[in-house]
């Protein structure tokens, strides 16, 4: 059998615990799938006093995370305190600085600093791998770096974010509102300290940009994604697109066109029929397509300590199987700077308007419509109050900019109450 790999964790909360509950409960099962003992040597985290549930007096103990990285009795830095600067940053950089691997789950980091560390990685002979960062237990970053190695991958989609879907879900199930949701889940603990990062789409985008990395061969690009969170979402479009056949999901898209790669994070409608569409709770679901292999549907357990714990140790075991390679999959100084493309591709699109109650109110609607090219396919019209009448509108394939002139010119027409909601309707 090999020297033992000697781990060094910073960071014990949900996921570093889990870790090493994994190391402690399967060492044997560990050293017998990788060939060498994995150990651990020393941890780090703010409060030494904290009881954790797991005995830690057998490991050393770090208050700096940077001294842990540095350690000359660690071989890999396991990173799970979060956040994409402040000693998570410090501390990787100077693991790798240090000639050690690292292993993190911090998709925030790697999102903003993705490029630099991957450099630092490379330059330096060592990995920097990150299976944990996106969609939490389920291997989709090794199913797009090995499992579809043989593909030019044409598109990456999926719900990357729990909380979110939960919320979509429950509120959909339990008829209640957004912001009565947003407080039960907040109450429930499912919300990152910052909820903005979940419900304003974030968390979802940072892991969308290191998909759209490694399936595309480019530069991380968080900052060209177009963004949207789902607080703008409403009980009555939630109602409203199930009565019409839908589910809103937060959804991530990434494909690269011939103006660049598009990249966007939103509230979109998807079938209800669809994989996708029946996705419900807390659960993440990635659908990856390339030209040789078509579609292929990963679903699971996108968060929470045995699964996050899961995913970090695939990392930890291949690097003790001596798995090495580019952390994007390309070399970093080939990675390409892409260009951020807008959504041009057409797409029917779901609209919500409130019109004053009036004769020819709808018509002028339908002409805005019809002289910016956008073709109504279904229309409903019910729920009047006495004198505000809903209307509900899908359109046929139409492109974005077509939909935005007639949203635009719809404000002039003096019939509208309050601004229509459109929502992209995606094939899936
Ligand atoms: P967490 O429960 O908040 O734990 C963070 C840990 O970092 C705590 O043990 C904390 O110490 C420690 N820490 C904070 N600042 C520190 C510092 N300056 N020096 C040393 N230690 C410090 O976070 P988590 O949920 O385990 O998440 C860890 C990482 O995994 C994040 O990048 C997160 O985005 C990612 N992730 C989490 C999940 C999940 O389900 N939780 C899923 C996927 C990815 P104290 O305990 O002493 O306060
Ligand atoms: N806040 C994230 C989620 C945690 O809800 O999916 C896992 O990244």
């Amino acid at each position: 059998m090999s020297a033992p790999l000697r781990l060094g964790i910073a960071g014990l909360g949900t996921v570093g615990i889990g870790v090493l509950r994994i190391i402690r409960q399967h060492s044997e099962m560990l050293a017998a799938r990788t060939g060498r003992e994995i150990t651990l040597s020393a941890v780090s985290a703010r409060d030494k006093s904290k009881d954790r549930g797991v005995p830690l007096d057998r490991y050393d103990w770090e208050d700096d995370p940077v001294a842990l990285a540095r350690r000359d009795d660690i071989d890999v830095f396991v990173e799970l305190i979060g956040g994409h600067d402040g000693p998570a940053r410090q501390a990787v950089e100077a693991a790798l600085a240090a000639g050690k691997d690292v292993v993190t789950a911090n998709k925030a980091l790697l999102a903003i600093h993705g490029q630099s560390l991957a450099e630092a990685a490379e330059n330096a002979g060592r990995t920097l791998r990150y299976e944990a960062a996106v969609a939490g237990g389920i291997p989709v970053i090794k199913s797009l770096m090995e499992g579809l190695a043989g593909n030019d991958v044409t598109r990456v989609m999926g719900v990357m974010n729990g909380s979110c879907n939960y919320i979509l879900t429950r509120m959909e199930t339990a008829g209640l509102s957004y912001a009565e949701v947003f407080a039960e889940a907040d109450g429930l603990g499912y919300l990152e300290a910052d909820p903005q990062l979940d419900v304003g789409g974030i968390d979802a985008a940072h892991k969308l940009a290191i998909l759209s990395s490694l399936a595309f061969g480019t530069r991380v690009d968080f900052d060209g994604i177009a963004l949207e969170g789902i607080d703008r979402v409403s009980i009555d479009d939630i109602r409203a697109a199930a009565d019409m056949g839908y589910k809103i999901k937060l959804l991530g898209v990434a494909q690269m066109t011939g103006r660049g790669l598009e990249q966007r994070m939103q509230p979109c409608l998807v079938p209800d029929t669809s994989p996708l569409g029946q996705l419900d709770g807390g659960t993440n679901m990635v659908v990856l397509e390339g030209d040789a292999v078509g579609q292929i549907v990963l679903r699971g357990p996108g968060a929470g300590e045995g699964p996050t714990a899961s995913a970090v140790m695939a990392d930890v075991c291949d690097i003790a199987k001596g798995a090495r390679g580019p952390v994007f999959g390309f070399p970093a100084a080939q990675l390409k700077t892409s260009t951020p493309a807008r959504a041009q591709m057409p797409a029917p699109y779901y609209l919500r308007m409130s019109l004053e109650d009036k004769p020819g109110a709808l018509a002028k609607i339908a002409s805005v419509l019809g002289e910016a090219g956008v073709s109504i396919d279904r229309m409903r019209q019910y729920g009047h109050d006495d004198t505000k009448a809903p209307v509900l509108i899908v359109t046929h394939k139409t492109t974005p900019d077509a939909l935005n002139t007639a949203l635009a010119e719809m404000n002039s027409t003096g019939v509208l109450s309050g601004t229509p909601v459109a929502l992209r309707i995606e094939a899936v």
